[in-house]
């Protein structure tokens, strides 16, 4: 059987894969710095001008009073072996945008590719193959695991639906699993509500990777954990990388925890990529006021380096009717009357032969 879950024969040592080893957190205040790709490969996802709208209902009758627009135009990539971070405030629509990749929301327009497969006309059907290679990590484990199940059969469900082994060579795997991230062999008999909110991550890791997936879109994994437990659960995700070669599309409103496991950063405002490369470059030579603006929030050691970035305060907008033209232009110290009537596309402001930096903005900042 081919299709058996996690071992550790894969001996892959990719240049991103040897990246996210050297990431690994030893010591949260020396952890090293990330090592940075060392060629583009051919994308793994290809995300192109990507739409998901959410009809806004009032009145009486429930009809659509306005639209949503929570992923609006986005267009990035993902290579094998990679990390995208992708940063936003809360409510920009990170979490849409990873559930359209999976096709947990259908898109209202543009296309996802996966090894080259649009997915976006596919039947249920159709999408089955791919469901094994992409799969999702969720902030609160407590929420998308079953709590009326036990983790062992929590775990073999993905074999069942895949119809994979029989329930001996299942309870092998689920075992097996369970040693990949860090749980004993006997927490297959006990239930979710048993373990505490890092164990329970660690079994929601498990089930993501139960498949063997190329792709896991890690939604906010971290967030809902204790400081200590944080980096235990980054360095399992890192380990997993490596000898599994896993993808990641990294979503946290927290940059430095980005910085920290990704090898590009996207930064999302309402819907919109504004910035994207790098993650060393960004955090280098942060261009977009909105990255600035994020980066100022996060605490620097150095009070003297503190809120480099006067921040323009103001209503937050949302994405429903956002603000014309750039959705910044209302929080942004730089707008002009041009900023107000025309969006600005992203455009590649790397020097020659740089990998590509891309910044939505009308300004050479
Ligand atoms: N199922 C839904 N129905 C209607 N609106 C939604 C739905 N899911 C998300 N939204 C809206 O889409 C926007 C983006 O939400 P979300 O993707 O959850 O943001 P984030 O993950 O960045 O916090 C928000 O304004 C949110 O209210
Ligand atoms: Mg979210």
């Amino acid at each position: 059987m081919s299709a058996g879950p996690v071992d550790s024969d894969s001996g892959l040592q990719a240049p991103a894969a040897r990246a996210s080893a050297d990431r690994r957190i030893v010591d949260p205040t020396t952890a090293p710095a990330a090592v940075g790709r060392t060629g583009p490969a051919p994308p793994l996802l290809e995300v192109d001008r990507l739409r998901t709208y959410f009809p806004v209902r009032g009145g009486v009758f429930l009809t659509a009073k306005a639209i949503c627009k929570a992923v609006d135009d986005v267009s990035l990539n993902i290579a094998p072996g990679e990390t995208l971070g992708l940063v936003g405030e809360s409510g920009c629509g990170k979490s849409t945008l990873a559930k359209t990749v999976v096709r947990l929301l259908k898109p209202a327009g543009g296309s996802v590719r996966f090894e080259g497969t649009d997915l976006a006309p596919l039947s249920r059907r159709e999408l089955k193959p791919f469901r094994r290679e992409i799969q999702m990590i969720f902030q609160d484990p407590a929420d998308s695991l079953n709590s009326r199940q036990s983790v062992g059969k929590i775990l073999e469900e993905p074999f069942v639906v895949h119809r994979l082994g029989s329930a001996e060579e299942r309870r092998l795997w689920v075992a097996r699993l369970l040693d990949t991230v860090g749980l004993p062999a006997r927490a297959a008999d006990r239930f979710p509500f048993e373990f505490s909110g890092g164990q329970r991550q660690r079994i929601g890791i498990a089930r993501a990777i139960a498949l063997r997936p190329k792709l896991v879109l890690c939604d906010e994994p971290v967030s809902a954990l204790d400081v200590s437990i944080q980096s235990q659960i980054l360095n399992l995700l890192l380990d997993l990388q490596r000898d599994l070669r896993l993808s990641y599309l990294f979503i946290s409103h927290d940059l430095a925890v980005v910085k920290h496991v990704s090898d590009r950063i996207a930064i999302m405002y309402l819907g919109r990529i504004v910035e994207i490369g790098e993650a060393d470059e960004i955090y280098a030579r942060p261009l977009h006021p909105y990255t600035r603006i994020l980066l100022a929030a996060v605490p620097d050691p150095d009070p003297r380096k503190r809120r480099r970035l006067e921040v323009v305060e103001g209503d937050v907008p949302t994405p429903i009717n956002p603000p014309s033209g750039c959705h910044l232009h209302p929080r942004c110290p730089y707008a002009e009357d041009r900023c107000r009537v025309e969006a600005p596309v992203l455009r590649d402001v790397s020097p020659s032969g740089a990998p590509p930096h891309r910044v939505a903005c009308h300004f050479d900042l």
